[in-house]
């Protein structure tokens, strides 16, 4: 199986929707991210531990560690494979609650990702349970892998222990790798033009960053919005940013990060939303860039 070229680093995130350490859903996972191109990393998150999504909990609580973990191991992915079992007709209670977490809030890492789903199951092959999955993705606007479409039947006759035993099913996924780095491809061009000569607001989603991608909006300007350090860092990898306004709430430390990740871009302190355009026109102009 020949894969596709990438000229950029990529990284895949694997989640099984099964808990089971003998598991042929996460086994088929491990075989699909076998072998894969110069360029091209993969890991598989667990969702051993995942606590069920209860409101009352993170009121009092916070939002637990190993729910950070996924959503971060989401987020630094460019692309993910869902192995989908399928209990009843269905997605498994590991997998839906998995996604109740990742699909929440403004910067869900889910939001418009590239994907594939794959399944090993009974009589047929996870179709229904894929097909529940698809639904449930549509939520978050994933951009899901259309074809081929990986529902292997017939569970344990598949593998030996637990190495896919099956050379069909192999190159069906390594069809289903081919078509989601293409997918990734894709979209890394579309946000790149997206993006291009926009100016980044960091910092948080109030009425502050409200008024000043108004008035950048108003200059001619595109306007990118992150509210955390890694969403900043992740568009700053594109390079297609023309300026950065910081708001100056951002504290010490994500700031360093966030002056280390702009090259160098012209970052502004966001202390007057309404003049953020005329700042930014000058800075741009005459390379009167403040850190
Ligand atoms: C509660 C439950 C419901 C199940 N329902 C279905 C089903 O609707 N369709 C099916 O093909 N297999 C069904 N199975 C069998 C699973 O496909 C099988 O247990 C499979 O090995 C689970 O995936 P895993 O090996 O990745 O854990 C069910 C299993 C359980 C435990």
């Amino acid at each position: 199986m020949r894969f596709l070229d990438t000229m950029t680093q990529t990284h895949l995130v694997g989640i099984s929707g099964s808990l089971r350490s003998a598991s042929y859903n996460t086994a088929l996972l491990r075989a699909a991210f076998e072998g894969l191109p110069g360029g091209v990393t993969a890991s598989v998150a667990s969702l051993k531990g995942i606590p069920l999504y209860d409101l009352d909990d993170i009121t009092e609580h916070g939002t637990p560690d190993s729910v950070n973990e996924l959503r971060s191991a989401v987020r630094q992915a460019d692309g993910i494979v869902f192995a989908t079992p399928e209990y009843n007709w269905s997605v498994t209670g590991a997998m839906k609650n998995a996604i109740d977490w990742l699909s929440g809030g403004p910067d869900s890492p889910l939001d418009f990702k590239p994907a594939a789903i794959i399944g090993v199951g009974g009589g047929s092959g996870t179709a229904r349970s894929q097909g529940h999955l698809r639904d449930i993705l549509g939520h978050n606007s994933l951009c899901i892998l259309a074809d081929p479409q990986v529902m292997v039947r017939g569970l344990g006759r598949r593998f030996d222990g637990f190495e896919l035993a099956d050379e069909d099913v192999r190159s069906e996924l390594g069809l289903m790798v081919n078509g989601l780095l293409q997918l990734v491809e894709r979209s890394r061009s579309t946000e790149r033009i997206e993006m291009e000569g926009s100016v980044l607001i960091v910092g948080a989603i109030d009425e502050v960053a409200d008024k000043a991608a108004r008035s950048l909006v108003e200059r001619g300007y595109r306007t990118l919005q992150a509210s955390s350090v890694i969403d900043a860092e992740r568009i700053l990898s594109k390079r297609a940013v023309a300026a950065i306004a910081l708001d100056p709430a951002v504290e010490a430390a994500d700031r360093a990060r966030i002056n280390s990740a702009s090259g160098d871009l012209p970052i502004i302190t966001l202390t007057d939303p309404m003049t953020v355009g005329v700042t930014v026109d000058d800075t741009l102009r005459y390379g009167n860039a403040t850190g």
